[in-house]
Order: structure tokens, then sequence, then C-alpha cells
């Protein structure tokens, strides 16, 4: 039997032109042995009939919130107790905002405010609704209450525009909503501190010394540890990356700030920290824009060496997090110096990259790691972020049910 065979989802299904492919979406789910029950909403029934959604899921089609007969059978309570899963797709720009307000005028809204299960959307709009500041805002705010939002695609749209806004395609969505579910939330009860990205050091109120780090490696590893139940803070440098949900965000930019977030996020039982950290800041930054010289001289920046985070947690004497993990940088001798990375920080476990110019791994999608113990070294395929991030945690699993 499959750890997928119990499951149940709730799809709802609201008014886009997307909403024929939830037909798909019922197909795909149902291939992989999961019950799928739809609550479709008056508008959604405009793009896509009951009669066609239940001809695939053979069950009913819930639609209104004041059925007598729908509320005796199958009340809008008991339909979100009953899924272990609520997909929302098409998620209209309407529905995200009732979801952010807890407005419930319908069965779909309703279901939405009553339930504590796991909720994904995929959104589906034109790109100025998906872009307006209301949606974005809504979007965030979702976001930190934990809802898990795919896509939206990028790409020509129903309305001749072309953009963000497309729904994902439907095996997307699948395979994003079963490996939620094949998840085991094994780190539930456990909290975990991630820190991510680039620091950044001001020279003067414009100009800043930094690296290429794009936080994508950091912001999979926080995704990760928090799908497996951790409670999750991420201590991230600027990027371009959305929040990962149901993860508490920090955002900083020194090094000094980033030290501070961390040590104030503690306790923690695992400690990862992905950033990359600068590891000089300016001595006396300039508080105002440093001019040009005639000479066409530039003056010496004095630098001090920034505090190191990775050090300063592993060696804590109280408080200090079970299992703290670093990440080596290197250029060269990528064993040998993330060997002795590993023991001059006093980390249990370090992920030695290599991050010459020609690997990408700075800003880039792939990783390819070694794992560096106190039993010896590991090297792991070319994996995407996000999959050394799955891989790095179920072996945290492992060590911490030892
Ligand atoms: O952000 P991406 O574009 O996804 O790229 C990912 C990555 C390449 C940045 C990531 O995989 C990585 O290697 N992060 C560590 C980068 C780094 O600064 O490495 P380092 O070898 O200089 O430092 C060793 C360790 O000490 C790291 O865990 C680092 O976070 C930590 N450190 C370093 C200096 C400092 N002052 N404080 C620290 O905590």
């Amino acid at each position: 039997m499959s750890i997928l065979d119990d499951k149940r989802i709730l799809l709802v299904v609201t008014g886009g032109i997307a909403a024929f492919k939830a037909l798909e979406l019922v197909r795909l789910i149902k291939a992989n042995g999961i019950h799928v029950r739809v609550v479709l909403t008056e508008s959604g029934s405009k793009f896509v009939t009951p009669l066609s959604i239940q001809a695939l899921t053979e069950d009913k089609v819930y639609t209104e919130l004041f059925s007598l007969t729908d509320e005796s059978e199958m009340g809008h309570i008991q339909l979100s107790r009953d899924a272990d899963l609520i997909l929302v797709a098409p998620a209209t720009a309407n529905i995200l905002a009732k979801m952010r307000a807890g407005i419930s005028d319908d069965l779909a809204s309703t279901v939405l405010l009553a339930t504590d299960k796991p909720v994904f959307v995929a959104p589906s709009m034109n790109v100025r609704m998906w872009e307006h500041a209301a949606t974005q805002d809504n979007i965030g705010v979702l976001i930190k209450r934990g809802v898990e939002v795919l896509g939206p695609d990028v790409g020509a749209m129903a309305c001749g525009e072309f953009g963000a806004g497309r729904m994902c395609e439907p095996a997307e969505i699948v395979q994003h909503v079963l490996s939620f579910l094949s998840l085991n939330k094994s780190l539930e009860g456990k909290t975990a501190l991630v820190t991510s990205g680039p620091t950044l050091e001001p020279i003067d109120p414009v100009r800043f010394i930094s690296n290429r780090s794009s936080g994508k490696q950091g912001y999979a590893m926080a995704s990760a540890l928090s799908k497996h139940g951790a409670k999750t803070t991420l201590v991230t440098g600027p990027t371009n990356l959305r929040d990962p949900s149901g993860v508490k965000v920090i955002k900083i930019e020194t090094a000094a700030d980033m030290l501070q977030a961390c040590l104030d996020s503690l306790p923690a039982d695992i400690a990862i920290c992905a950033a990359a950290v600068a590891d000089w800041r300016v001595v006396n930054n300039s508080e105002q824009k440093i001019k040009k010289r005639d000479s066409g001289s530039v003056s010496a920046l004095e630098l001090n060496e920034n505090p190191d985070i990775l050090k300063t947690l592993s060696q804590l004497h109280s408080n200090r997090p079970d299992l703290v993990v670093g990440f080596a940088a290197e250029t060269e001798n990528l064993i040998n110096n993330a060997v002795k990375k590993r023991k001059n920080k006093g980390c249990d476990w370090i992920l030695a990259n290599d991050v010459s110019e020609t690997t990408g791994t700075f800003g880039g999608e792939n990783n390819l790691v070694h794992l560096i113990t106190d039993k010896g070294s590991e090297e792991w395929p070319l994996m995407l972020k996000e999959d050394v991030a799955i891989r790095l945690v179920e072996k945290i699993v492992k060590e911490i049910e030892r």
C-alpha cells in the first residue's frame, strides 16, 4: 500500500479561464490513487460544468453554502475536515483577496476560512491583476500564514497579453501536492534556524561590498525544514525570492545584523548557515557619498573582519543548536579546505561546494556538494538546490532519530 492511498484532496475550482484545467487536475490526482472531492464556485461553473467534474470524480460536486441537502450530507466544516489538503486551482485574484480578508460569502471561501488543513493555491489571472499591489500584498500575507503558492507561470494569456499570471500546468501542481503528501512530518516539535543570501556592507549611503549569492540554496533549506514540520526561521540578506511559506523570515543587510538576528532566534534544535556572509566590513563607512577626486586616485578602504556567524553558533556554551551545519564555498582544494573549515568553525557537518565561476553555483539552480562529517565525506550528484535541501533534511531526520 502506498503512503498516498488513503489521502484525500479537496479541490476548490474558482472562476478563471484555467478552470477547464481542473478536469485534468482531477484526472491526475485520481490516477495517483488519491481521493478528490470538488467545490465549484458560481463563477467557476461558468467555465466548467458540475456534470463534467462529477463524471471524473464519481462524487457529488459541492457548489452551495445554503443547500439543505449538501449541508445534511456533508457540511462545509466536514468538507475541510475530511481532506488532508485543500488545493485552490485556479485561484482567482478574488478568492485570494477573500482568503486574506477572511470573507466567507460562499461555500468555497467558507471552507477556506473554516479549515486548519494545509492549503495550496495555483493563481491564475491577467498579468496586471497579478502584479497589482493589492494582489501581491494578499499573496505575501497568505504565504506568511503558511499557504503554499504554486506559480503562476509566465506566458501568453487568454486575454492576449503576455506576462505572469498563467496557472501552472496540472502535472506540475500535482507533483508538488504529491511530494507534500508523501513527506512525513518527522521534524514536528523541532525548531530550525537558516541563514541565507548575501550580506551588504556599506561603504557610503549608496555603495556597498557584497557578493553574487541569490539565496536560492538557503531558501530551499528553510522550505524543506518547514515542510518536514520544523518551526523554521530564515535570516536572510537581500534577495529577489518569494518568502517560503510557513517560515518566519527576518530580512537583514549586514553581517552584524545577521548575527544579532540569529542570536535573537535561539534556541533552535538545528542551524544551517548557507549565507554568503561578507568576510569584511568597511571601518567608519562614510555618512556622505564619497566624492571622486580630481587627481583620479581612489582612497583605500580600511576593512575589519566581520563576526563569524557559523563559528559563533557552533561554539556557544549555552543554547548551542544540537546540529550545526555550514557550507564551504571553495574554488580550489575543495575537500581539504572544507575539512579544515569544519574543524576551525566547530560545526558538526559542512557541505562543500565548488563556487568557481564555471560551476554557476552562485546564483544558479543546481549545486554539487560533498557532505563532510566526523565520519568522512560523501559526494552527492549534481542536483537542483531544492533536492540538495531535501536530501540534507532527510539526513538530519535520520541523525536526530538516532
Ligand atoms: O545563494 P545561492 O546563489 O543559492 O548560492 C549558494 C551558496 C553558494 C552561497 C551556498 O551554497 C554556500 O556555499 N554558502 C556559504 C558561502 C560562504 O560564505 O562560504 P564560506 O566558505 O566563505 O563560509 C563558510 C561558512 O561560514 C558558511 O556556512 C558561511 O555561511 C559561514 N560564515 C562565513 C563567514 C562569516 N562571517 N559568517 C559565517 O557564518
